[in-house]
Order: C-alpha cells, then sequence, then structure tokens
C-alpha cells in the first residue's frame, strides 16, 4: 500500500494515509513522512490500534524521547517517555494533574532548556463531543507581520514558566513547577533548524519580556499571541480514538479548548521529542 497525503487545512496539517503505525516504516515511507512532517508542521494518522512500546518506537524514529522530568506528576509510572493527558481521577480519587494540561497557547516544553522538536498524541479515549486541539501556524503568523514589527522583534527574548493559568498559583503543582522549572528565556523569533524559516515563538506561557516590565510587554505578548492565533492560520481537530497526531513544536503552538461535557472521559498519552538546546536562565 503506498502513502497519500491529505491537507486538513489552508494553513496547515495533513493526513496520512495508507500506513500502519503497529509495523517498522521502511525508509523511503519514513522519508515521505519526515518531508511532510516539515512541509506541514502537523501529520494524522487515523485508526491506529498501536501499544504503547509502538507509539514510544514510532515517535524514537524522529530523535531522542523527553523522560518528562520537567512534569513529573503527568508522566506514566512505568512509562516516563508518555506523558498523560487525563481527566481520569488518580486511584485516591483526587482530580488528574493532567486534567488542564494544554489549555493555553504554546509550545511544548518552551520553559525548559531542551524545547521540544515535536510531540506524538495518542486518542485514547475520546468525549463523544468535543475535546478538540487547535494549532496554529507560526511560520504564516511571522510572515504576516510587518516589516517594522519584525524588526522589533529582533533579539527579544519572552520569559516562559511552567506554570498553567487555569491553575491556582499557590496548589502544589504550581509550587513544584516553579521550583523544577525556573523562569527560562527564550528567543521570540526562531529559526526552524530544519527548514531554515523563521517563526514566531510565544505563546500564554510567556509572562514578560527580558528587559522590560511587565505592564510594558503585557500589550506586545498579548498582540502576538492574537495575531498569531488568527483563524486563518488555525487548523481545529476533532479527535476521534486510535488517532495520532504528531506536530512540530518549532513551527506551531496548539491549545487544548476543554470543550466537552463534565463526566466525558478524555484519554491521551503523548511522547515528546526533544529538540535542540535553546533560551538561558535568567537567575
Ligand atoms: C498538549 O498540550 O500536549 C495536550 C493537547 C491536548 O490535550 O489536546
Amino acid at each position: 500500500m503506498s502513502i497519500t497525503v491529505r491537507p486538513l487545512s489552508y494553513a496547515l496539517g495533513a493526513e496520512i494515509q495508507g500506513v500502519d503505525l503497529a509495523r517498522p516504516l521502511s525508509n523511503s515511507e519514513f522519508d515521505q513522512i519526515h518531508r511532510t512532517f516539515l512541509d506541514k508542521g502537523i501529520l494524522l494518522f487515523r485508526d491506529q490500534k498501536i501499544t504503547r512500546e509502538q507509539h514510544i518506537a514510532f515517535s524514537r524514529r524522529f530523535g531522542e524521547l523527553d523522560d518528562h522530568a520537567s512534569l513529573p506528576r503527568d508522566r506514566h509510572p512505568d512509562y516516563p517517555e508518555l506523558l498523560l493527558v487525563t481527566n481520569i481521577p488518580k486511584a485516591n480519587g483526587k482530580p488528574s494533574d493532567s486534567k488542564y494540561t494544554g489549555q493555553q497557547w504554546h509550545s511544548d516544553m518552551s520553559f525548559t532548556p531542551v524545547p521540544s522538536l515535536g510531540s506524538l498524541l495518542r486518542g485514547i479515549t475520546i468525549p463523544p463531543v468535543g475535546g478538540d486541539t487547535m494549532f496554529t501556524n507560526m511560520y504564516m503568523a511571522y510572515d504576516a507581520l510587518s516589516d517594522g514589527m519584525k524588526k522589533l522583534l529582533e533579539g527579544l527574548h519572552g520569559i516562559h514558566t511552567g506554570t498553567r493559568k487555569v491553575d491556582d498559583p499557590n496548589s502544589e503543582r504550581e509550587k513544584e513547577q516553579r521550583q523544577i522549572n525556573p523562569p527560562i528565556a527564550q528567543p521570540v523569533v526562531r529559526v526552524h533548524p530544519e527548514t531554515g524559516r523563521k517563526a514566531l515563538y510565544i505563546g500564554d506561557k510567556v509572562s514578560c519580556l527580558v528587559g522590560m516590565t511587565v505592564e510594558e510587554s503585557k500589550p506586545l505578548i498579548d498582540y502576538l499571541v492574537r495575531h498569531a492565533t488568527r483563524p486563518q492560520f488555525v487548523y481545529r481537530h476533532q479527535w476521534k480514538q486510535d488517532d495520532i497526531v504528531f506536530w512540530d513544536n518549532r513551527c506551531t503552538m496548539h491549545i487544548a479548548l476543554g470543550d466537552y461535557p463534565e463526566g466525558e472521559i478524555r484519554h491521551l498519552e503523548r511522547t515528546t521529542v526533544r529538540g535542540t538546546p535553546s533560551g538561558y536562565y535568567l537567575q
């Protein structure tokens, strides 16, 4: 069976048809998938009935996997390469730590010194309606800025934090996150190491710009996030069970909408491919 590629939206994304990720890929299949990944920013594979081991093995073809030490509460107890994105309560009945994971515009692991190359999220239990994820094309967002704004952003760094806006800042999780992941400065414009293209690197995890006050930075950060998430740059993914979505964190950002009925289960598992070192600590 040969691979076919179906675009998911004008801005980004492609569905790859004709591959079974339970089997090892040939080098030519892998090359075609890799080229499409670089070109489209997001890949969708439907109907992939694979095991955790197969999910990990496929992900490893793209690089070294993160062990999620920066998110210890969310990793799978037996598979550190897997991050749980689930609202299934813990064994002691307490709410899941990852119930609200991803519910702000972000690029994975931007709050660490090794931001992610890409993430592969597997849909295991999907609510009957909603639970969608939106993705945006950060090359397009950068290209659409005026020359004046591009010049202003040159050399600017944003301060990224591992905390989540949806959480109580005094919760144990948030205190722990502040300790494990001190604020880190990342360039506001990054050059993609494989395509050489410039992409905006911003999001809701950026609290401030280096060398500016929060008051000065906030209008610019808010503008850039609003600009980057204009509908024409966005693809909205409606999950089905056994979907694998693989996104390039170096030129896209995403948000989990949390748009599903209370009481429905949403359970996904993610591998995170490590990227190249980036950024610097402020303290
Ligand atoms: C994530 O940000 O990795 C999770 C996205 C989602 O749950 O849709």
